[in-house]
């Protein structure tokens, strides 16, 4: 049976802006993130506290955590890939952090220049420092359902990846389709394995759009449980290593689902429209949100 209410984690702010080739500016991704927490959201994932070099978008997140004005009862998280990362971000008032691994070798090497194993004894040093700091920390495995540079998967090696995290701390696991190569059919199986070894309570969906099928994809993981969904207004983002990647799941049209099956979210739809119209304009991109395509015209 289907959830009663999900809780979803706005990704715009930091999937949907970082591969934007113009620099959007400081005061337009505070305007955006207070507009978001104003339409009900709950968890906004804020920025990352990633190297400049790589990720020339993502720069300024000490200035946007600086900027922004908390509502309570919002979390606004941040990621973090090593411990560098952590320390800044928490100078900066951040009170959640996610670290970001892979299912693919290829992919870890590319995204964050070091192997899976590297990266979870680079994860490791993170958890005793939110551990120590009291911080929650999220998990990301990206390539669940492909790899940009190995193609197909296996499902097993994504559940081990996931428990890798959950083990070092992580209250909940997202899986990432980065390049939204997944349908039903891989997804379920994905979620085969992996709520193998994790509560279905730990586990959340990351669904890239690339091929059309996040929606799908979600209703297949609301159908084995699963109540975190990971979405971006206006549909906005991609991953910056991983070419041909667009953007996540319109949080829109995942809110529009959602209520249609009459599962809670505590989003405001009409307030999420007008945070989508005002971000997209902000920096002049068509919005790929058929829900606010459809609510704008009408
Ligand atoms: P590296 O070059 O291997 O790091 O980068 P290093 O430790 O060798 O340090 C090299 C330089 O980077 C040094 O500076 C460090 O101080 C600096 P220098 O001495 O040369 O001036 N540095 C940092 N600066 C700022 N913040 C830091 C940091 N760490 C080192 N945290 C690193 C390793 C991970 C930093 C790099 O590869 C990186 O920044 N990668 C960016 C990855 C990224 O942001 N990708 C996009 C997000 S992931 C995603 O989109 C997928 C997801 O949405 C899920 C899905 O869809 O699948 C989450
Ligand atoms: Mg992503």
């Amino acid at each position: 049976s289907l959830p009663s209410s999900v809780r979803l984690v706005e990704v715009g702010p930091r999937d949907g802006l970082q591969n934007e080739p113009t620099l959007v500016p400081t005061a337009v991704k505070v305007e955006l993130i207070h507009r978001l927490a104003e339409a009900g959201l709950k968890t906004i994932e804020a920025t990352s506290f990633v190297s400049g070099k790589w990720v020339p978008q993502m720069a300024d997140h000490a200035e946007v955590m600086a900027s922004i004005s908390r509502s309570p009862g919002v979390t606004y998280s941040v990621l973090t890939p090593n411990l560098k990362g952590f320390n800044a971000a928490i100078a900066s008032g951040a009170t959640e952090v996610a670290i970001f691994g892979a299912a693919s070798e290829s992919f870890s090497k590319k995204n964050i220049n070091c192997s899976i194993q590297e990266s979870l004894e680079r994860f490791a040093a993170v958890a005793t420092a939110a551990k120590e700091a009291g911080v929650r920390m999220r998990g990301y495995v990206s390539c669940v359902c492909g790899c940009p540079y190995e193609g197909p998967i296996d499902p097993k090696a994504v559940a081990q990846v996931s428990l890798a995290l959950y083990e070092l701390g992580c209250y909940e696991v997202s899986l990432g389709d980065t390049i939204g190569v997944g349908t039903p059919g891989s997804w379920a199986a994905v979620l085969r394995e992996v709520l193998t070894v994790l509560p279905v309570t730990a586990v959340a969906v990351h669904c890239h759009d690339t091929y059309g099928q996040a929606l799908p994809n979600i209703l297949t993981a609301l159908q084995a449980g699963v109540s975190v969904v990971d979405a971006s207004v206006g549909g906005l983002g991609g991953c910056p290593y991983a070419r041909g990647a667009s953007g996540n799941v319109a949080t829109e049209d995942v809110v529009y689902l959602l209520h249609g099956l009459s599962i809670d979210t505590g989003v405001d739809l009409h307030k999420l429209v007008q945070a989508s119209d005002y971000i997209c304009t902000a920096i002049k991109r068509p919005n790929m949100s058929k829900v606010s395509q459809a609510m704008l015209a009408s």
